[in-house]
């Protein structure tokens, strides 16, 4: 290597004058002759990058070269000095550790952080022990993470609230784009940018305001694009109107089409009977917006008014209650819905009926005791008798019940075949048939 001439002596001396000249340095103007270049690389760095600040047009056999932070040579901010005939670095105050100065004068600074955005200063001691500096600069910046959009109103009522989009945390450097349905800002008075474009502010939303929306954050290093965000805009509902294929319909006949009508989007639409939300029975299917119900086939059970409600998140509205009626044909299946009051007509009739054959009894029972010295074979007769006429005084309206209600347990049970979905009603009659033919 060619090293300064001299004896070793000599040139340590030298050093030691050198380093001595260094030291007493606090501020430095670059001459205006004969300099170094200093080339950053990359010259726009992201963090976690190794950045190479690359000394250029050095002069040939430099003594040694020196680092600092800042752009004069304050030994404070020393990082490295490297001693070109020995190979020996130094480290300063402000070396981090991830600092490496080459022969050929390059600092290399490895994983680099924002911290390290600034000045350099490069100081060359020439064999003449005259130095040339030269300062450069290094720009970190971060790896903008995905942004996120937030407003300061989740629930904003359309024609009341002003909101406020941001878009991701506040970096510097950045700069902001905006789009709306996929496409950029309108040049409308409603909407405001800040000056960084950060936030955007949306006045007096209206449910057209919705979106989605849609940021991008862009650095030097870096550009990053948002999830779309959607603003629920809640708004009254309009009230829905409902719309039946056929009011009046016949059992076991169908379909009949129930339509909920609304010219509201986005809303969700629900179904209610009698008051009550609908138990969706397996005849009733929805379609896929909820919006149109068909029942096929219609049960007498379908009877009664029927509404839809519409929602979305802020609010809802119901129709007006539609009523459908079902027909159906009275014999032999109206018997099977015989009213609580006629039940009890009957029940009341056969019990009087009961009652009516104890006092017979009880009549008859009397007259036997007060004849009990008459023959045998009368009483015989008369018990035979009695047993007759109980048979034949209730045997009209008992005979009569039995055929109707054998007829109509028959009818039930054939019914109960054809209609494939069970119904209960051939179940209730056997009830009513065993309970009435009790007594
Ligand atoms: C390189 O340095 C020499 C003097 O050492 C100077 O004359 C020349 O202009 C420099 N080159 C550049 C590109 O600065
Ligand atoms: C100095 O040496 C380093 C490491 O070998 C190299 O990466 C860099 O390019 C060199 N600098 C110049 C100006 O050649
Ligand atoms: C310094 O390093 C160079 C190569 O980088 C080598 O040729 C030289 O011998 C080394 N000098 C000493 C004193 O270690
Ligand atoms: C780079 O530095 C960060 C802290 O600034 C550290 O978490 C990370 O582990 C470092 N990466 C490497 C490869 O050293
Ligand atoms: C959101 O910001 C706007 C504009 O500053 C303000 O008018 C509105 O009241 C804020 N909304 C809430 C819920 O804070
Ligand atoms: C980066 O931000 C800093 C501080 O906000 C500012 O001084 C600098 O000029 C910015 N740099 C660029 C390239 O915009
Ligand atoms: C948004 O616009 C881009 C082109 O500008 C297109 O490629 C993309 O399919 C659009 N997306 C939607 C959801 O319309
Ligand atoms: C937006 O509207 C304003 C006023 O009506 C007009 O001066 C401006 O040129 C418009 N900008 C665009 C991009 O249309
Ligand atoms: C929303 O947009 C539609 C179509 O552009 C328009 O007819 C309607 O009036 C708008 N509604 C509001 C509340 O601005
Ligand atoms: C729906 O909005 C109307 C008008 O703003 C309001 O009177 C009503 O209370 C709201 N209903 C619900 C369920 O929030
Ligand atoms: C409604 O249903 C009834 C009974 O099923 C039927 O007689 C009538 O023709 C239907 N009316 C219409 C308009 O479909
Ligand atoms: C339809 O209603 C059911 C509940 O009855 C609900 O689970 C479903 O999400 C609704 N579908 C739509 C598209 O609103």
């Amino acid at each position: 290597m060619e090293a300064p001439s001299g004896p070793a002596s000599r040139r340590h001396v030298a050093w030691n004058r050198l380093l001595l000249a260094v030291s007493l340095l606090t501020f430095w103007t670059p001459p205006t002759t004969a300099q170094p270049i200093i080339e950053t690389v990359p010259p726009l760095a992201a963090e976690g990058n190794d950045v190479l600040l690359l000394a250029r047009n050095v002069s040939e056999n430099p003594l040694g070269y020196a680092w600092h932070r800042g752009e004069r040579v304050d030994n404070s901010q020393l990082i490295t000095s490297y001693r070109v005939d020995t190979n020996v670095t130094a480290r300063g105050p402000a070396y981090s550790g991830r600092e490496t100065v080459y022969p050929n004068g390059t600092l290399l600074i490895q994983n680099v952080t924002q911290k390290d955005t600034g000045s350099y200063m490069l100081l060359v001691t020439k064999v003449d022990l005259q130095t040339e500096g030269q300062t450069g600069h290094l720009n970190v910046y971060p790896v903008l993470p995905t942004p996120v959009i937030t407003s300061n109103n989740s629930r904003p009522w359309e024609h009341e609230d002003t909101v406020v989009l941001t878009c991701g945390a506040e970096t510097r450097n950045t700069s902001y784009i905006w789009w709306i349905n996929n496409q950029s800002l309108p040049n409308s008075t409603r909407l405001e940018l800040s000056e960084d474009k950060r936030t955007l502010t949306v006045f007096t939303v209206t449910r057209n305001d919705t979106g989605p929306y849609v940021c991008e954050a862009r650095n030097p290093v870096s550009v990053s694009r948002s999830d779309p965000f959607t603003l629920n805009v809640l708004y009254p509902v309009a009230r829905p109107s409902l719309h039946a294929s056929n009011t009046t319909v016949t059992e076991h006949e169908g379909p009949v089409v129930l339509t909920c009508l609304t010219d509201e989007t986005g809303v969700s639409v629900r179904w209610f009977f009698k008051g009550q939300s609908l138990p969706l029975a397996e005849r009733m299917t929805l379609s896929s917006d909820n919006r149109t119900l068909t029942i096929d086939p219609v049960s007498r059970k379908d009877a009664g008014d029927y509404q839809c409600e519409v929602s979305n998140r802020g609010n809802s509205s119901k129709s007006d209650p539609l009523r459908l009626d079902v027909k159906y044909q009275s014999t032999p299946e109206g018997s099977s819905d015989l009213s609580a009051g006629a039940i009890a007509g009957i029940v009341i009739g056969a019990v009087a009926g009961v009652a009516l054959i104890a006092a017979l009894v009880y009549f008859l029972q009397s007259i036997s005791t007060r004849g009990a010295s008459d023959q045998r074979d009368l009483t015989e007769h008369k018990s035979s008798d009695h047993n007759h006429s109980q048979g034949h005084s209730d045997s009209s309206p008992e005979k009569v019940n039995e055929i109707e209600y054998s007829s109509l347990n028959f009818n039930a049970q054939e019914l109960k075949k054809k209609a494939t979905s069970a119904s209960p009603s051939p179940t209730d009659t056997e009830t009513i048939y065993s309970e009435v033919k009790k007594p």
